[in-house]
């Protein structure tokens, strides 16, 4: 099943939760929530007081993308905030085995991500433990930057993988997602397409119309 996860890290901060229930009420299936902690990546978005405080603006899944060093230590916070999905990099962790337990023990579904310059190798074996395979799409740290092309490959090369092993895991996209490569990575593999830009600058509505045409709902 396709989805949608809108990141609310391009929209507009004075109204977050009034661009949240717009773009629930438009259709779309997740609210992709990234946290930047300044070291795993230049800048610092958001924390757990922020994400508390929209939990009551939507009834959405919450799909939080750590971009941050050591993201084991905010996993129980994150519980209590209400996450459903949480994603960690396989760069920012020592001991990703162990973090994606923990995540589950807590009851919500673990998600790895990977930097695009990171070979899916080096998930391989917890690609049977995750829920959600994050696959960015642009280097981390900043909304609003270039698809890179080369993802198309390595997507390609997840979904083989998956069903070689017979792993499922969501296969989500992260990072210059438009209208013009939609299609694309749904055709090498993307299960849940991560918009930001595309979604929250303009018409909130009218581009998610525009995406759910391109995945077919
Ligand atoms: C980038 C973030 C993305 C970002 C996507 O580090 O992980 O979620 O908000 O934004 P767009 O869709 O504008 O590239
Ligand atoms: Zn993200």
């Amino acid at each position: 099943m396709l989805r949608l996860s809108s990141s609310i890290l391009a929209s507009d901060f004075t109204k977050l939760g009034e661009c949240v229930a717009r773009a629930e009420k438009a259709g779309v299936d997740f609210v992709h929530i990234d946290v930047m902690d300044g070291m795993f990546v230049p800048q610092i978005s958001f924390g757990e007081p922020i994400i508390k405080s929209l939990r009551s603006a939507t009834a959405l899944p919450f799909d939080v993308h750590l971009m941050v060093q050591d993201p084991e230590k905010m996993v129980p916070a994150l519980k209590e905030c209400g996450a459903d999905i949480v994603t960690v990099h396989a760069e920012a962790t020592k001991h990703l085995d162990r973090t994606i337990n923990q995540i589950k023990e807590l009851g919500m579904i673990a998600g790895v991500a990977l930097n695009p310059s990171t070979p899916i190798e080096n998930i391989k074996y917890v690609l049977k433990s995750v829920g959600l395979v994050l696959i960015m799409t642009v280097n981390p740290g900043y909304g609003g930057q270039k698809f890179i092309p080369y993802s198309i490959d390595k997507l390609k090369e997840l979904k083989e993988m998956c069903q070689k092993i017979d792993a499922n895991p969501m296969i989500e996209v992260d990072g210059g997602i438009g209208f013009d490569n939609a299609k694309d990575v749904i055709d090498a593999g993307a299960d849940v397409l991560v918009a930001g830009t595309a979604i929250f600058k303009g018409n909130i509505e009218d581009n998610v119309s525009r995406f759910k045409l391109i995945m077919g709902q």
